[in-house]
C-alpha cells in the first residue's frame, strides 16, 4: 500500500500538519500537491511549535524527502525564506525535492491578488492575498512562469512580457495603478534561480520511481474538500484541487497507486474568509471555540469563524475523496461543554435535507437541523488509547463516524505529536 493521501475534510485549518508529520516518521516521502503559501500548517514537537506555509510537513522528520509538486504555486521568496528559518532552527532541509513544471507566484500576481480583493469590495472572497488565484489564472490561460522557466532567461523575458500585456493595461486603466515593468520582474525572478537550483527535479520521475520500489509516498493536502474550486462552496473557494483526485494531477501519479485517503476532520467546524457556513455561531459558544480552540489564522493571523460539527459536509468529503479513514482532531477542545450540537441535516425552504446541495441557492439557505449529544468534563488530553476516553466522549466518536460515512482511525486530543488515539494503523 504504497501511496495515500492525507487532506482536509472541511474548510482547511483541520490539522493537517500535525497528522501529516505524525506520519512523517514512516513514510518516505511526503509531497504537497497544490496551493501555495495560502497553507499555514501547524506542527508541535515537543516543545517547539513550527508554522509551515509552502514546505510540506515531512521536513521535520529526517529519515523523510519532502516534495513540492507540479500542481503547487511556489513563491520563490517565501520558499528561500522559510528554507533559511528552518535551517536557523537546525532542521535540514537539503533533501527538499521541487517540480520543474510548479509555476511561479511572481510579484504582479500578488499584486492583482490584492487590487482584486480591493475592488470588489464587499463581494470579496477574503483570500489570503498571497497570489494564488491569478497565479492558478495565468496557469490555466497558458501564461504562468514554470520554475524551469528560470534556467532560460529569453524565454522567461517572453514570457513574463506575454503574462503582463493584458494585466498592464487592466492595471493602468482599470485600476489605476502603475504599470509592471518586465525588466524588473525578470530580474527579480532570475535572482532565485541559482539559490533554487539544488532542489529542481523530475519528480514525477522520482515519485513514480519509489513508488514502483514500494516505498511509501505521503500526499498531503493544503486547504479542504469545501475550498476545492471544483467541489466546494464556489466561488468562496480556492483556486486549485485540494480534493483526492489533485494529488494525482498535481504529483504526476496515477490513480491506481493510491491505497488510502484519509480525511482530517475537525471535531467542529472552522472556516476563514467569505462564503456560506452553515453552522457558525455568532454568540457565546463560537468565541469558547474560538478561545479554546486557538482558532486564528497561521498565515493571515485572521480570527476563524467557528460552529459545531457538520456531518452534512463530513459526509460529502467521504463521497467526492473517497475516502477510507477520518483522522479527527481537536476533540479536547469539546471538554467542559454539558450537550454538544451536531448538524445531521439541513432545513433547506421548509425541507429536510440530508446531503449537501449542490446549488449555491440552496446552500446559502440551509439552515442545521441539531442533534444534541451529552459532553464530558474530564481532561482527556493524557487519553493514549480509546478505551481511556470518557464514555460521553466515545459515543460522540461513534457518533460522528457512524454519521459521516468512514471509520475514525486516529483522534486528536491536543496539539503534539504524541497527544493522538490511534485506532486503526494508517500504514
Ligand atoms: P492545518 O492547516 O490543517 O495544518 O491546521 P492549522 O495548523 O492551521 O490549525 C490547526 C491547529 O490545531 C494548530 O494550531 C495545531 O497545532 C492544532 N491542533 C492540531 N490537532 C490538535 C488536537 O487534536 N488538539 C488541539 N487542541 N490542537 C490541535
Ligand atoms: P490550510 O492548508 C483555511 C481560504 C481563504 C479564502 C479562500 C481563497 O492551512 O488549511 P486563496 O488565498 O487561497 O485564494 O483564498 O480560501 N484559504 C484557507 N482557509 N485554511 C487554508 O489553508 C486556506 N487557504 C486558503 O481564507 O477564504
Ligand atoms: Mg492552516
Amino acid at each position: 500500500m504504497p501511496a495515500l493521501v492525507l487532506l482536509g475534510a472541511q474548510w482547511g485549518d483541520e490539522g493537517k500538519g500535525k497528522a501529516t508529520d505524525l506520519l512523517g516518521g514512516s513514510v518516505d516521502y511526503v509531497v504537497r500537491y497544490q496551493g501555495g503559501n495560502n497553507a499555514g500548517h501547524t506542527v508541535v514537537v515537543g516543545d517547539q511549535k513550527y508554522a509551515l506555509h509552502l514546505l510540506p510537513s515531512g521536513i521535520l522528520s529526517p529519515g523523510c524527502t519532502p516534495v513540492i509538486g507540479n500542481g503547487v504555486v511556489v513563491d520563490p521568496s517565501v520558499l528561500l525564506s522559510e528554507l533559511s528559518g528552518l535551517n536557523e532552527r537546525g532542521v535540514d532541509t537539503s533533501k527538499l525535492l521541487l517540480s520543474g513544471n510548479a509555476h511561479i507566484i511572481t510579484p504582479y500576481n500578488v499584486t492583482v491578488d490584492k487590487v482584486t480583493e480591493r475592488f470588489l469590495g464587499k463581494r470579496k472572497i477574503g483570500t489570503t492575498g498571497r497570489g494564488i488565484g491569478p497565479t492558478y489564472a495565468d496557469k490555466i490561460n497558458r501564461v504562468g512562469i514554470r520554475v524551469q522557466d528560470l534556467y532560460d532567461e529569453s524565454i522567461l523575458t517572453q514570457k513574463v512580457e506575454a503574462a503582463l500585456d493584458i494585466k498592464n493595461q487592466v492595471l493602468t486603466k482599470l485600476y489605476n495603478r502603475r504599470a509592471i515593468a518586465v525588466d524588473q520582474v525578470v530580474e527579480e525572478l532570475l535572482a532565485y534561480a541559482e539559490k533554487l537550483r539544488p532542489y529542481v527535479a523530475d519528480t514525477v520521475l522520482v515519485l513514480n520511481q519509489a513508488l514502483e520500489e514500494d516505498k511509501v509516498v505521503l500526499f498531503e493536502g493544503g486547504q479542504g474538500t469545501l475550498l476545492d474550486i471544483d467541489h466546494g462552496t464556489y466561488p468562496f473557494v480556492t483556486s486549485s484541487n485540494p480534493t483526492a483526485g489533485g494529488a494525482c494531477t498535481g504529483a504526476g501519479v496515477g490513480p491506481t497507486k493510491i491505497s488510502r485517503v484519509i480525511g482530517i476532520l475537525k471535531a467542529y467546524t472552522t472556516r476563514v474568509g467569505a462564503g456560506p457556513f452553515p453552522t457558525e455561531l455568532f454568540d457565546e459558544d463560537g468565541e469558547a471555540l474560538r478561545r479554546i480552540g486557538g482558532e486564528r489564522g497561521v498565515t493571515t493571523g485572521r480570527d476563524r469563524r467557528c460552529g459545531w460539527f457538520d456531518a452534512v459536509i463530513a459526509r460529502y468529503a467521504t463521497r467526492v475523496n473517497g475516502l477510507t479513514d477520518f483522522f479527527l482532531t481537536k476533540l479536547d477542545v469539546l471538554t467542559g461543554w454539558e450537550q454538544i450540537p451536531v448538524c445531521v441535516a439541513y432545513e433547506i425552504d421548509g425541507k429536510r435535507v440530508e446531503e449537501l446541495p449542490y446549488s449555491q441557492t440552496d446552500f446559502h439557505h440551509a439552515k442545521p437541523v441539531y442533534e444534541m449529544l451529552p459532553g464530558w468534563t474530564e481532561d482527556i488530553s493524557k487519553a493514549k488509547s480509546f478505551s481511556d476516553l470518557p464514555k460521553n466522549a466515545q459515543a460522540y466518536v461513534k457518533a460522528l463516524e457512524e454519521m459521516s460515512g468512514a471509520p475514525i482511525s486516529a483522534i486528536g486530543v491536543g496539539p503534539g505529536r504524541d497527544e493522538t488515539i490511534e485506532i486503526n494503523s494508517f500504514l
